[in-house]
């Protein structure tokens, strides 16, 4: 069975003082056991938020990271300073990455062996542009960012990846895909795993959704078969709205 996530992609929000407060509010509720709940905040907070998360389920997790161990690349952090600070997990290939940082398939292809090549599980995101779903091309974007971000790790590294499903267009509109436009694509994608790595990696990786989830739309879209979480922006920002999502599963 696939784990139950919910993590939180703080962006480029909240200085320190804000991370602080935040994680103390966060840290006041029960989390279900069933649930695994991730934050990612900025670089600057990752070992402060490690430090003030060390004692409770919450994982912090990083944003990017850079593809190579070390060297001279000015405002870069490597898997193993990530490592240094507590982090075991980072999102690679947020679309935001890909459209404002230029980052291509191939390039997240090499941040991808970088993170398992130093025991980080990776979040990889993959989803659709607007005029994509509009031209009725929504899958082949899907196929062809997994096949040329991701299909290339072994069989044993899906161990420690997971994917995020975020509709471009859904991504801080307020606009969200619908329980089943998510599900449609949850299953897509899964399939598209089971044909390249068969069913028994297929059955187990955890697809999250991404894009204006919020308290009002959670439940319903996680009720959906193929969708084993969220990965949440706007609303993980407040303490009671990331909590609701996070009790938001059946
Ligand atoms: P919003 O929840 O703000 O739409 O952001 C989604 C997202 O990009 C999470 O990575």
């Amino acid at each position: 069975m696939p784990r139950k996530i919910v993590a939180g992609n703080w962006k480029m929000h909240n200085d320190l003082s804000e991370t602080e407060t935040l994680l103390k509010d966060l840290k006041k509720q029960v989390i279900p056991e069933d649930v695994t709940v991730m934050v990612a905040p900025s670089f600057t907070n990752l070992y402060k938020a490690f430090e003030s998360t060390r004692e409770h389920p919450i994982q912090v997790i990083a944003q990017n990271m850079h593809q190579s161990e070390k060297g001279a690349f000015t405002g870069e952090i490597s898997a193993s300073m990530l490592k240094s600070v507590g982090v075991k997990t980072v999102i690679i290939g947020h679309s935001e990455r890909r459209a404002y940082f230029n980052e291509t398939d191939d390039l997240l292809a090499e941040k991808v062996n970088a993170a398992l090549e130093s025991e980080i599980q990776v979040i990889f995101c993959i989803g659709e542009e607007l005029n994509d779903r509009e031209n009725g091309d929504q899958y082949e974007v899907i196929q062809n960012q997994l096949e040329n971000g991701l299909f290339h790790v072994s069989e044993d590294s899906w161990e420690h990846i997971m994917i995020a499903y975020e509709p471009v267009w859904a991504i801080g509109t307020g606009e969200t895909a619908s329980p089943k436009q998510a599900q449609e694509m949850h299953q897509f994608i899964r399939e598209a795993i089971s044909k390249q790595y068969g069913k028994g990696v297929s059955k187990e990786v955890s697809i999250l959704y991404g894009g204006s989830v919020k308290p009002a739309n959670a439940k319903e879209i996680f009720a959906k078969k193929d969708v084993d979480g969220g990965l949440i922006g706007g609303a993980s920002l407040k303490a009671d709205a990331f909590i609701a999502i996070i009790n938001a599963f059946e």
